[in-house]
């Protein structure tokens, strides 16, 4: 591996400079990008063609010095997979043709194999780890359960979710009968990534954040512990670091730490140094900037890379990322110099 600072601070060991990722990368503020995905004919054509999805994961990487990769895929190729119909409209966001709305639909479902179902993925994996020619490692990536059926049940995005809630406190057992066959699913998709070439995996939990503490336990974190603890029992995925970012839900941290993960996400509603303090070197940080700074002077850019670096402080095991995706209304050359500002102060 020509960079390795990504997988080195995975394992909290020391690096030359902090290496940085930015989720969503690969999007819709690269005009490049927006190229491909209109030659794809649709996001959702633009994931099934793994030599698409392959030429969109490296574009970021060929236009800025970025220190690792994510495959371009989404968090709801599972759920297309079993059967709910996928579709992604500009302005409206994604959609299922066929959500979850009664306790026959949930019963019905099943795991899809990772190998068949959702051969897409893992050939564009394959691809884009052959492609990369070793320059920077390549993160694989899942939906968290409580995510996934977040969107199932809705049928599309939501500010709250009530629906899904609502399940959970009229029937937990068969809110647990999806969590569980999800999560299964995700479990051998992600070891599924991780023996095409992904060399670490991500699991988004991205609406956590929406759960009282007592229904975050029992229907977000047990089911992100129950995969971390079956891809250590893999023998593909066992040695791939694993990052948890459950967006929203600082108040868990410690408890998010203790599900065997290599490094905890974070949103940028906590400082890191107080993050690393109560996670201690248990575990590694990613982040935490907030997205909006890329709208920001560039001098404004470093200043607030300059605090974050310092705020982690001088340890190991920090990879620097945005505290959630970076927007479509962003001027490219904004994201260049927060890269820069990142290598160069870290590196002092
Ligand atoms: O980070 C990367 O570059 C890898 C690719 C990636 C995408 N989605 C591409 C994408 C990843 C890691 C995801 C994960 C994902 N997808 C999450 C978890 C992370 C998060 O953002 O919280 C979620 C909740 C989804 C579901 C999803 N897919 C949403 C809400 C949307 C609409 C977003 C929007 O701004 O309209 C998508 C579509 C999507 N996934 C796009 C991209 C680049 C935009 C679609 C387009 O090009 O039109």
């Amino acid at each position: 591996m020509t960079n390795d600072r990504f997988l080195r601070a995975l394992k909290r060991e020391p690096v030359d400079c902090t290496p940085v990722w930015i989720m969503r990368q690969a999007g819709r503020y690269l005009p490049e990008y927006r190229a491909t995905r209109a030659r794809a004919g649709s996001f959702v054509n633009l994931c099934k063609t793994p030599e698409l999805a392959c030429e969109v994961t490296l574009q970021p990487i060929t236009r800025y010095p970025l220190d690792a990769a994510i495959l371009f895929s989404d968090i709801l190729t599972i759920p297309d997979a079993m059967g709910l119909g996928l579709s992604v409209e500009e302005g409206i966001g994604p959609r299922f043709a066929r959500p979850l709305r009664t306790r026959a639909d949930i019963e019905s479902l099943s795991v899809p194999d990772p190998e068949t179902d959702l051969r897409y993925v893992m050939e564009a994996v394959r691809l884009i780890r052959r492609e990369l020619h070793e320059r920077v490692p390549l993160i694989g990536f899942a939906g968290s359960p409580w995510t996934l059926a977040c969107y199932m049940i809705e049928g599309q995005g939501s500010d709250n979710f009530a629906r899904a809630k609502a399940l959970a406190w009229d029937d937990a057992a068969t809110m647990h009968r999806l969590l569980d066959v999800v999560a299964r699913s995700v479990a051998g998709y992600l070891a599924a990534q991780a023996a095409a070439g992904a060399q670490a995996l991500m699991i988004f939990d991205t609406w956590g954040g929406l759960l009282a503490p007592e229904m975050f336990d029992e229907f977000s974190l047990r089911y992100l512990a129950q995969i971390v603890q079956s891809l250590k029992l893999d023998n593909a995925a066992k040695d791939v670091p694993v990052i948890v970012f459950s967006k929203g839900a600082n108040s868990h941290l410690e408890q998010l730490a203790d599900t065997g993960c290599a490094a905890l996400g974070l949103d940028w509603t906590i400082g890191l140094g107080n993050a690393r303090m109560r996670v201690g070197d248990s575990v590694a940080l990613q982040g935490n900037l907030d997205p909006a700074v890329l709208k920001a002077s560039p001098a404004a850019i470093r200043h607030e890379v300059e605090r974050a670096l310092h705020s982690f402080g001088p340890h190991p095991g920090h990879v620097f990322n945005l505290g959630h995706g970076i927007t479509p209304d962003v001027d490219p050359e904004r994201l260049a110099v927060l890269i820069d500002a990142v290598h160069e102060l870290s590196a002092k």
